[in-house]
């Protein structure tokens, strides 16, 4: 069970991808509803928040991780949700942030369905911007692209174009893949993306 294994290491772990506050600024209003998916400790709700981004809640299927959350960063609405599905109404939010989340959906299938959940609660015109490691040299990967990582979770690393293949039913309004660190500070790629519901 992933949330089972992400609980085990809530306490130890600091995660390491940035978001592009910047490019994010000009396409998302200050007042907009917006979902940090897989917010983890919410570390990015509250860059959001701090950022005076008034509307912003986080949910992780990690109970731990939102526990250490919710110490850290009192402050900010963060909740704790291993169903299937996310609990808003089809088209309530204005913007989704998920950082680093498909990373730890080994299965092709479940990242496609959760995805889909993601495109359901977004209202027509509201962004995505979606975070991923791209492809690295110190990772021995499977037929897949997954590993098992040095917390010992299967990961999953993604190609450019498996990122436009998962979000291929969004408009793309911009994509970078930049230099990145990961995880015991080494440096990698990753990539990010926005897009918007059409
Ligand atoms: C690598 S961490 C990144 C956390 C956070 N986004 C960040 O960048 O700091 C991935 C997080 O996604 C959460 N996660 C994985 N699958 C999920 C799902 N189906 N629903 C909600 N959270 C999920 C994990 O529990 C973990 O906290």
């Amino acid at each position: 069970m992933q949330s089972e294994e992400w609980n085990k290491v809530a306490n130890k772990v600091n995660f390491t991808l940035d978001l592009d506050l910047n490019q994010f600024q000009k396409l998302v209003h200050p007042t907009s509803k917006i979902l940090d998916f897989g917010c983890g400790y919410g570390r990015h709700t509250d860059t959001l928040v701090q950022n005076g981004y008034s509307n912003v809640f986080g949910i992780d299927s990690s109970e731990e991780m939102i526990t250490r959350g919710q110490k850290e960063f009192p402050h900010l609405t963060l909740l704790h949700n291993n169903l299937d599905s996310i609990p808003c109404e089809d088209e309530s939010l204005d913007c989704v942030l998920a950082c680093a989340v498909f990373t730890c959906i080994p299965s092709e299938v479940d990242r496609k369905k959760i995805f889909e959940e993601l495109c359901r609660v977004l209202r027509r015109d509201g962004v995505l911007h979606l975070i991923e490691f791209g492809l690295d040299y110190f990772n021995s990967y499977d037929d897949n692209g997954c590993f098992l990582s040095s917390l010992n979770v299967q990961m999953k690393h993604f190609s450019r174009k498996e990122i436009e293949a998962l979000c291929s039913p969004l408009e793309t309004i911009n994509m970078e893949t930049t230099k990145a660190s990961a995880i015991g500070n080494r440096l990698t790629e990753a990539h990010s993306y926005f897009g918007r519901k059409t």
